[in-house]
């Protein structure tokens, strides 16, 4: 870790110390309000098919043991440190199996866990708070009918008490709940993609740059960052911008890369990272698929 992250997290700390003592223990209270009521089954297929294009199955599964998907030890390594997923089979002892459906919205909604802890943002809930309550209901129900693995979490890198509260000053400063209104003046396609993008996909947690305070700064909306502020990555420029960016992207070329991660010139995303990504790309349909494509040839080019 560089000396400046150091320094920053020591700033951040101290302020976070004093600060968490004057917050009240407050708890964000669940909403649960839902548009449509879908029949159990359906609910179960689409949630199974947005854990897979949110990318849950692939940051809670070890990649080395295929038998326990959902149960976590997937270890992610940040500047700030290495953190491992954990379990959320239904397991009693090890995973989430004990929830109530109010106690996972929280946790989706606000980052916060049923014991009022609050995550570390290595846990994309910054961009997957903004989705639908039905769709984070039917991600519920289908985590609730896979198979319970008992598999203990392991400890993060640095999960004392006193580092999760500074996560909760971080979250005062960076992190709201946003709900996506759909624009009516766009198309279909394109408010499904923005949607997929924003929210379900959160390819701005990688593709946007952060400031100082690790805050994503959104008047340079996925234009990329050769040294990202979080993660030990040169993230591209995805923007229409026609040199830095994916501008000269033909249609045909991102759903290729979305399925095979094969860009124009042939060569492959190998990057760690852009596998987290790509393991979710690869699962969309085509319709979904083509709407990002919508949504993603909208986008401003980067200055
Ligand atoms: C980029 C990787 C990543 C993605 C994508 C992701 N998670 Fe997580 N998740 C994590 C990590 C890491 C933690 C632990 C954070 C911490 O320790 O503060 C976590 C924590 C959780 C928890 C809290 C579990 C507990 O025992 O307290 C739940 C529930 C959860 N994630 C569900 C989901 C669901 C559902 C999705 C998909 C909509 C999802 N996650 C997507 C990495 C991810
Ligand atoms: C977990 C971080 C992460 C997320 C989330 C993410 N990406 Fe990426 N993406 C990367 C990295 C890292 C690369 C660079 C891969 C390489 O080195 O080839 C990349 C590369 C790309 C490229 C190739 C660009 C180029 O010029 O090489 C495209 C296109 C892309 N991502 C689109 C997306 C879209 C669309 C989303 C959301 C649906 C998304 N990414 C989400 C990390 C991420």
């Amino acid at each position: 870790m560089k000396l400046t992250s150091w320094i920053l997290a020591f700033l951040l700390l101290t302020v976070a110390t004093v600060i968490a003592l004057t917050l009240s223990g407050v708890r964000p209270q669940p909403d649960m309000k839902v548009a449509r009521l879908q029949a159990v089954e359906v609910l179960v297929d689409a949630g199974r098919y947005l854990a897979d294009i949110a990318g849950c199955r692939n940051c809670h599964s070890d990649l080395q043991d295929p038998d326990s998907a959902f149960a976590g030890g997937r270890v992610f390594d940040t500047r700030f440190g290495s953190y491992y997923s954990p379990n959320i089979t239904p397991d009693e002892k090890t995973g989430i199996g004990l929830w109530k459906k109010e106690e996972f919205m929280v946790v989706m909604q606000y980052g916060v866990s049923p014991k009022g802890a609050h995550y570390y943002p290595v846990f994309p809930y910054t961009s997957l708070s903004s989705m639908r309550n039905e769709d984070l209901l039917a991600i519920y129900q289908f985590l609730k009918g896979q198979p319970p693995v008992e598999k203990k979490n392991r400890k993060n890198g640095r999960a004392l008490f006193i580092w999760r509260n500074a996560v909760q000053l971080w979250k005062r400063l960076a992190f709201e709940r946003k709900i996506i209104q759909p624009d009516p003046l766009r198309s279909a396609a394109w408010n499904r993609g923005r949607y997929l993008a924003d929210a379900v996909m959160h390819c701005g947690e990688c593709h946007t740059p952060r400031n100082f305070m690790g805050i994503v700064d959104n008047k340079r909306y996925f234009s990329g960052d050769s040294s990202h502020m979080v993660m030990k990555a040169r993230i591209p420029d995805i923007t229409q911008n026609k040199v830095s960016g994916i501008g000269y992207w033909s249609e045909q070329h991102l759903l290729r890369y979305f399925k095979t991660g094969t860009k124009p010139d042939g060569s492959v995303s190998r990057h760690e990272l852009s596998g987290v990504a790509y393991h979710t790309m690869n699962y969309l349909t085509d319709s979904d698929a083509r709407a990002l494509v919508t949504y993603l040839k909208s986008v401003p080019a980067s200055r």
